[in-house]
């Protein structure tokens, strides 16, 4: 028997104020979308359907879901029941339901109420004790048992001060769910379908509802404007900061850290304030990075040191130090023990073990030797206008101040460029070069 889930994310997001579906705003680097369905995996789902709208099916081709299209937004009721109409029948089948826009809900909780789905259980349904006031939907219990969930739309004054409310995750039997929607109206204050309404029906019908209350109601905030999504980024950013600092990090304050899910930091790594890390990034053990920093889809080994500076698509060997005031980019490949200083821009350059680059320079298009030094003010001028060229610095090179080196050029061991030469021809291994344009100038010793 497969578990499937019915997620909903058709609804227009109206109070987003945003051209960009609501379930793809971004939270900690993902799209909303992106928790729910990571979440519905962990709890061993084995097929998501998403309810969608026209403007959203088409954009989910990065999740590996099957979509259906509910055209006119009817309501949740008549969303699942979109939903249920395109997928094959399966009489024993339970199907978990989750909202698009609940990015915060743990794998956890969608296992938990698909454990409590047992035979005679019709429908298990999360509560939580949520801060006042709430649009929560209430749930309505007579003498301790449920009875129905009233939409606040619809609630009277004492129906909305009850302060147990419906989360919105759901486990139901397939064929108790198939037999209710069917019979849902949209006779209420909304003139929607509402799939809460399967409560008051299944009680009628003497079928078992349960509620199960969850412990944090921070793991069923909902998003539906900017000024939740940012709460949401708080929620799950300190999240992530703990688990982090649990596994050995130090981070030294949480609320100016922004992390993103499946990032990768070693034991004994400090990250200083105001500091962003993201895209899969992998940092090892016993660095140092910020403050004042953002690393993007980078590989740090160990040791490394990066203070005041951006570092994005890049790998950094272990021992490197970067900045203050650094941007490493496009593919740059630090080796061990290289320094990076203040004002050095390097994209797509690689420089071995040893080299140093410690002042306004910029690196593009080259390959740097072992010990190389690259004197302050250096460019390699890697565009003629039309076409990026490549600049090779052999080991032990001293290339003076204020070098400017024409691409695309090679330059030979221990060869030595003195304060503002301009390079338009290769320089031979060990050779000394200066001026404008640079000559020869015999043998280094
Ligand atoms: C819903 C519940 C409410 C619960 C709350 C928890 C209903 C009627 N109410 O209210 O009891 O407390 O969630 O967060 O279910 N959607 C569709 N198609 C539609 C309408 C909605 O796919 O026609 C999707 C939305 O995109 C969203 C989800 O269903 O992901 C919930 O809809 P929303 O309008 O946000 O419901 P709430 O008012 O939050
Ligand atoms: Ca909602």
């Amino acid at each position: 028997m497969k578990t499937r889930a019915i997620l909903l994310a058709a609804g227009k997001g109206t109070r987003m104020k945003s051209a960009l579906p609501k379930v793809l705003h971004s939270l900690c680097g993902r799209p909303l979308l992106w928790y729910v369905v990571t979440a519905l995996r962990h709890a061993g789902i084995d097929e998501i359907i998403v309810v969608a709208n026209e403007e959203l099916q088409g954009k989910l081709d990065a999740f590996d879901v099957r979509t259906v299209l509910q055209k006119e937004q009817l309501g949740t009721g008549h969303a699942v029941k979109i939903a249920l109409d395109a997928m094959e029948q399966d009489a024993d089948g339970k199907i978990v339901v989750a909202s698009g826009d609940m990015p915060l809900v743990p794998g956890a909780l969608y296992a938990e109420v698909l454990a409590a789905l047992a035979r005679d259980v019709a429908m298990v349904l999360m509560t939580a004790k949520m801060p006042m006031p709430s649009n929560f939907g209430r749930i309505i219990r007579k003498d301790a048992a449920i009875e129905q969930i009233v939409e606040v739309r619809d609630a009277t004054s004492e129906q909305l001060a009850v302060d147990e409310m419906n989360a919105g995750v759901y486990a139901f039997a397939e064929s108790a769910l198939r037999q209710v929607v069917e019979q849902l109206n949209n006779t209420n204050a909304q003139g929607e379908y509402y799939l809460t309404d399967a409560v008051a029906h299944f009680v009628r019908d003497r079928k078992t509802v349960l509620p199960l209350l969850v412990e944090d109601h921070r793991h069923v905030l909902g998003i539906n404007d900017r000024v939740e999504l940012a709460d949401a980024h708080a929620q799950l950013n300190a999240r992530l900061c703990h688990s982090h600092m649990l596994a050995g990090v130090t981070i030294i304050d949480p609320l100016t850290t922004y992390l993103e899910p499946e990032l990768q930091i070693g034991a004994d790594t400090v990250i200083y304030p105001n500091t962003h890390i993201g895209r899969l990034s992998d940092i090892g053990r016993g660095c140092v990075v910020g403050p004042n920093t953002r690393i993007s889809a980078s590989v740090l080994d160990d040791d490394v040191h990066v203070r005041e500076s951006v570092i994005f698509d890049s790998h950094i060997g272990s021992g490197t130090t970067i900045g203050p005031f650094a941007h490493i980019r496009g593919g740059a490949d630090l080796g061990q023990n290289v320094r990076v200083g203040n004002f050095v821009e390097i994209k797509k350059s690689r420089l071995a073990k040893g080299a140093k680059a410690s002042h306004l320079s910029y690196l593009g298009d080259a390959t740097i030797g072992e010990d190389t030094n690259i004197g302050a003010g250096t460019i390699t001028c890697n565009y003629d206008g039309q076409n990026k060229h490549q600049t090779i610095i052999g080991k032990n090179v001293r290339i003076g101040s204020n070098t400017s080196i024409i691409a695309p050029r090679t330059i030979g061991d221990g060869a030595l460029t003195g304060a503002s030469s301009v390079v338009t021809h290769d320089i031979a291994p060990g050779e000394r070069v200066a001026g404008n344009p640079a000559r020869p100038l015999g043998k280094r010793r």
